[in-house]
């Protein structure tokens, strides 16, 4: 067990686990971070979704110890009224069905408009492949993806 400095949504918060517990499992069982969803947990669906220092990362397969002190950015930590673009495009074109894989798709659309501001379809789908959404909101969410970059 040690002790970790975890740098969440503009706040530092210390918690103490073995290093190598999953991200994803102190977000949402220790800091009660609960945008970042558990799918999978082996790093294939996507639900977890979640930022470090800008990167989209699977938190459900990084250990705690390899992001003390990064900048861990989780859907609750994009803007504080749920006003970023991204955001606003999601509501504005009601892109969620039952909306369980939409904190990891936010995140993972949030991550693809920081290094690409103006993709195109075919960068939209490749960027968002791997985030499965059982209700098929993939077209919506192309078209919000499109919208927050304007
Ligand atoms: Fe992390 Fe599925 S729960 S990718």
């Amino acid at each position: 067990v040690g002790r970790f400095r975890l740098r969440v949504n503009g706040g530092v918060r210390s918690v103490e686990v073995p290093g190598d517990t999953p991200l994803l499992w102190v977000l949402r069982e220790q800091l009660g971070v609960l945008g970042p969803k558990y799918g999978c947990g082996v790093g294939a669906c996507g639900a977890c979704t979640s930022l470090v220092d800008g990167q989209a990362v699977r938190p459900c397969v990084v250990p705690v110890a390899q992001v003390e002190d990064k900048r861990i950015t989780t859907v609750e930590g994009l803007s504080e009224d749920g006003d970023h673009p991204v955001q606003l495009a999601w509501v504005h074109l009601d892109v969620a069905q039952c909306g369980y894989c939409q904190p990891g798709q936010i995140m993972a659309a949030v991550a693809l408009l920081s290094r690409n501001p103006d993709p195109d379809d075919a960068e939209i789908d490749e960027a968002l492949r791997d985030n499965v959404c059982r209700c098929g909101t993939y077209s919506r969410i192309r078209a919000a993806v499109r919208r927050a970059a304007r």
